[in-house]
């Protein structure tokens, strides 16, 4: 039976498990990336885990989100895990630098390989064929600790690209189209695999535009084949051993296939608040636009950048228009620089940014109130650009270039002849703002300023554990609700004491207080309890402040899979009904609780104060209960042997 992309690579890094979609299986882990936001409690954990080196061939650790320096707690991160970096034999690439899946695209992708990162956009690699997952940040902490992953195999899912794209159409709306096809759950798990005549018409960073907004397809990861294109691409970078061949057999089994003619797309764009609400753009009229923002990590590459260029050399922005650069990497910005595209960008009037995430993590350049801003990004949710009442539209950079200069939205097929781009022979690298592992680093110590605090571990389970019922919320508790996330607390990411005291506090006042009075306790929830994001702070504080176990009625699957990880039993009730028979303070207990886990029986909970006793299952696989028995993944890592 002919293989997949996915599957051979999945096949030659496999170690344990048994290779079938929906097995769980552990597969070596090639490179890491972290990036800062997740980074700082990536570094905390290893320091945790006590290791000397990194079991990995690479791991390269980026400063590219909380970039603004207006306070000592970001500047304090960046040095922290600079330090790390030096200590554990990492690549620390300075702010500045540019946004993680651009530069590491551009310097270290390799066809073939496995990547993790703490960053849901690390699936941008799979431009170069490489299979790269983004994952939680203990889980990158872990595979650079053990050079391990684990996983649930997943399907494939094959999308056949065939004919020609018709001018100003480019890859962000290819993906867009796609996104309209599919919807935001239209990838849930799945690989994406790419193949067909159409990729020809692809260069790597369009494809790795397309692998990139893949996560917004809720797609595990997306794949390219490593081609001609692909072997081009690595010899302008200097980096031409790094190819390997890559393809799907011919007779490659997936579970399931779409074919695609790029000649039926027309130039698309993302409405308001989601990235499936997809449009062709020539279907609205007359949209009148506040500001464009053209970069983040799906579109800032050089040809990206460089078509920009082109189209306002010698034109004007809008006066009302505030157009706004950021490029994807120092090496992008250094060649624009030489070759004149900087200068014409300058003199149309747009503003031009450091190589960074910036405004797409709502760093500065929010929008003005009720403003229409049309960008690049791959991400429109209501509020991510900081201001909550703002239209967001996803568009192409030829689109928003366009747009920037009517002051409307518009379809860039009605302006005229494309101008082509032209890649340099040899990318113009600039190596100074990486700084590289030192071979003697036995001496060096971890940086860790007033803003950062230690990583919280659980100790082992106990067999019987008590105490109060400390919050009992109903259905549907986000992880935002549990530990929320805003630019005020963003530099407290390090910082799990401080964050602790805003912890529920959307739900209820000083929970920090009452879980500490009590010497920590138990939460009672109701159904889907921590839907929402994968934040791994939403379990991290509540086991800093001594919560044992959640008892609730169902549970979202990534926040259940991160209490694990905390050590944090995630028990449900037998009969829903019973949530009823608790309220907050009540003494509850259970015992045998390890005994329980080991013979996959139920568990009793004791409500003392009511006199009642409930039952509790647990659902999770054997490693599951080992993770927990040790008290955390963190843990079980660090007396798991392989
Ligand atoms: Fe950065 Fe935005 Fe990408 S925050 S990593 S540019 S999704």
């Amino acid at each position: 039976m002919g293989k997949s992309i996915a599957y051979k690579i999945l096949e030659k890094n496999l170690l344990t498990g048994n290779l079938k979609a929906g097995n769980e299986i552990s597969i070596k882990v090639n490179q890491t990336l972290t990036q800062d936001s997740t980074g700082t409690m990536v570094y905390l954990q290893l320091e945790a885990m006590k290791i000397k080196d990194i079991k990995t061939d690479l791991s390269v650790a980026y400063i590219d989100h909380n970039t603004l320096q207006t306070g000592f707690e970001n500047a304090d991160d960046h040095e922290f895990i600079k330090s790390a970096a030096a200590k554990y034999g990492i690549i620390y690439s300075k702010p500045g630098n540019g946004i993680c899946h651009q530069l590491h695209l551009e310097r270290f992708s390799r066809p073939g390989d496995v990547l993790i990162g703490s960053d849901s956009h690390t699936p941008t690699c799979g431009g170069v064929g490489m299979l790269s997952i983004g994952a939680g940040g203990l889980d990158v902490a872990i595979a650079m600790a053990k050079g391990y992953y684990y996983l649930k195999a997943p399907k494939v899912l094959n999308i056949e690209l065939v004919g020609k794209l018709n001018p100003w159409v480019s890859a962000k709306d290819i993906i867009l189209y796609i996104l309209k096809t599919l919807s935001v759950k239209g990838g849930t798990g799945y690989i994406i695999e790419y193949s067909g005549e159409g990729l020809k018409e692809l260069s790597v960073t369009d494809r790795a535009t397309m692998a990139n907004m893949g996560a917004e397809l809720g797609a595990t990861t997306s794949i390219f084949p490593s081609d001609e294109v692909t072997m081009d691409f690595l010899t302008r970078q200097g980096r031409k051993k790094d190819f390997v061949p890559l393809y799907a057999d011919n007779d490659a089994v997936y579970d399931k296939k779409i074919k695609i003619n790029l000649g039926d797309i027309k130039p698309m764009t993302a409405m308001p608040h989601s990235p499936d609400n997809v449009v062709e753009v020539s279907r609205l009229d007359n949209i009148k636009v506040d500001q464009v923002a053209i970069g983040s990590c799906t579109n800032s590459s050089y040809t990206d950048l460089m078509k920009v260029a082109k189209i306002l050399k010698g034109r004007k922005v809008h006066e009302d228009v505030s157009l706004i650069i950021s490029p994807g990497s120092s090496s992008i910005l250094k060649m624009m620089s030489k070759n004149g595209a900087l200068a014409d960008l300058i003199e149309s009037g747009a503003r031009i940014l450091e190589a960074a995430c910036g405004p797409c993590i709502g760093m500065g350049q929010a929008p003005k109130s009720n403003g229409i801003s049309l960008r690049t990004f791959n991400r429109n949710f209501k509020g991510r650009c900081g201001t909550k009442n703002a239209e967001v539209y996803l568009v192409s950079p030829e689109t928003a270039a366009v747009s920037a200069i009517t002051g409307y939205l518009t379809d860039p097929s009605t302006f005229g002849e494309m101008p082509a781009v032209e890649i340099p022979e040899r990318f113009d690298v600039c190596g100074n703002y990486f700084i590289y592992p030192k071979e003697d680093r036995k001496d060096l110590e971890v940086v860790m300023g007033p803003n950062i605090k230690p990583f919280p571990v659980n100790r082992p389970l106990n067999e019987n554990l008590k105490g109060k019922v400390l919050l009992k919320v109903g259905d549907n508790i986000t992880t935002d609700d549990i530990m929320p996330s805003n630019a005020k607390l963003l530099p407290y990411r390090s910082n799990i004491p401080k964050l602790s005291e805003y912890c529920f506090g959307t739900l209820v006042d000083d929970f920090h207080l009452r879980a500490k009075k009590n010497g920590g306790g138990f939460i009672i929830g109701g159904e889907n309890y921590g839907q929402g994001s994968s934040r791994e702070h939403a379990a991290l504080v509540p086991l800093y402040l001594g919560i044992k176990a959640v008892i609730a009625k169902s549970f979202a699957r990534i926040h259940k899979a991160n209490l694990i990880n905390s050590g944090i039993l995630p028990l449900a009730f037998k009969n829903k009904e019973d949530y009823e028979l608790f309220d907050e303070m009540d003494d509850v207990e259970m015992n045998g609780i390890i005994n329980a886990l080991n013979q996959g029986a139920e568990i009793v909970l004791i409500n003392k104060t009511k006199n009642k006793a409930v039952k509790l299952t647990f659902e999770g696989s054997k490693r599951d209960i080992e993770i927990l028995k040790c008290g955390g993944y963190l843990n079980y890592a660090k007396y798991d042997r392989n």
